[in-house]
């Protein structure tokens, strides 16, 4: 696997959370390089108020439970089959309270030639994230840097702890950020603050993030997990199936002209007439009660 697996590494310590029901394994992963854990399952079980949420947690080689540690495999795995799954409404991805991911490993990377990173498509892999069909919440405490605070912003929507930290420090080991920092950065929060980030290694604080619109709300860092969880169980309780088109419209805002753009969301929103979903959500606002969808 590709160095960027490594993302995760050191204080990473990645969960996934799903709005589903079932109880599964979603993925075998291997040991952080630097975390010295033993855990080695990515586990996926069902939490939140409504019982609609499923949180994905690991287990030790020992029997106890911890918070999942930086699986590359196991989250495009887990992606995979959470996009496969009807049940599943909403993704969580987090990191432990030290950091959501410290970027792709520096160590690791140190020996890599050109020719190994043309050849092994080196950060190919991460595309997954971005491919979701899904919507996925990034919970982010602590560091977000290098490959973390592009893979945060792969994600949907980011939540931060107050204290996170933001940043592309690439260029201070002579390199350029490789998975999305010089181009989704730059659309998020524009050139200048965009070129200073890059340039500089600087980092930026959830409340400047928050400013900038590169995360959508801060709250105390303790609170941030039940908060992203509440998140997903609110975007669990609509159609799945809009939930996707309505995902789909916005991402192609990043995609395309301003004309194409309304134009693809114009016939979106005509083609959720031809949906029992949108018919459902209209007669139950006419007739004051709660939809019942059924994502058909
Ligand atoms: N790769 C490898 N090891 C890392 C690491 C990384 N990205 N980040 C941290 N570590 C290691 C440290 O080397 C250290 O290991 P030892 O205990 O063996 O010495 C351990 O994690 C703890 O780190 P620190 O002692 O530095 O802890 P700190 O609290 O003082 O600082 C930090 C934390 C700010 C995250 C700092 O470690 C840091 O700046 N890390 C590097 C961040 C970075 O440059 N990320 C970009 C990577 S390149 C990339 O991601 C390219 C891309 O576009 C995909």
């Amino acid at each position: 696997m590709a160095n960027f697996a490594k993302i995760f590494a050191s204080r990473a310590q990645n969960v996934l959370q799903t709005a589903g029901r079932q109880p599964q394994v979603a993925a075998r992963f291997s040991r952080s390089v630097s975390s010295g854990s033993n855990w080695e399952f990515i586990k996926t079980d069902v939490t939140g108020e409504k019982k609609n949420v499923g949180r994905d947690h690991t287990e030790s080689s020992q029997g106890t439970e911890c918070p999942l540690q930086r699986p590359h495999e196991g989250i495009s795995t887990a992606l995979q089959q959470f996009s496969k799954d009807k049940s599943i409404a909403a993704i969580v991805l987090t990191g432990s309270e030290k950091a959501f991911a410290a970027g792709a490993d520096i160590k690791e990377m140190v020996g890599n030639t050109y020719s190994q990173c043309i050849q092994g498509n080196f950060l190919n892999d991460w595309v997954e994230v971005a491919r979701t069909q899904k919507p996925i919440i990034a919970a982010v405490n602590g560091y977000a840097l290098g490959g973390g605070c592009e893979l945060a912003m792969m994600c949907d929507i980011i939540y931060a702890g107050d204290k996170a930290k933001f940043g592309q420090p690439e260029i201070a080991l002579g390199t350029i950020p490789g998975a999305g920092g010089t181009q989704r950065l730059t659309r998020v929060v524009g050139k200048s603050k965009a070129m200073e980030m890059c340039l500089t290694g600087n980092m930026i604080s959830a409340q400047e993030a928050e400013k900038l619109g590169l995360a959508s709300k801060v709250v105390p860092a303790d609170q941030l997990l039940a908060e992203a969880i509440k998140l997903a169980e609110k975007i669990g309780t609509h159609s799945s199936l809009i939930v996707q088109l309505c995902k789909e419209s916005v991402n192609t805002a990043y995609e395309t002209t301003l004309q194409e753009g309304l134009k693809f969301e114009r016939r979106t929103f005509h083609a959720t007439f031809s949906t029992a979903d949108r018919k459902e959500g209209m007669t139950a606002f006419a007739e004051k009660r709660p939809a019942n969808f059924t994502n058909e």
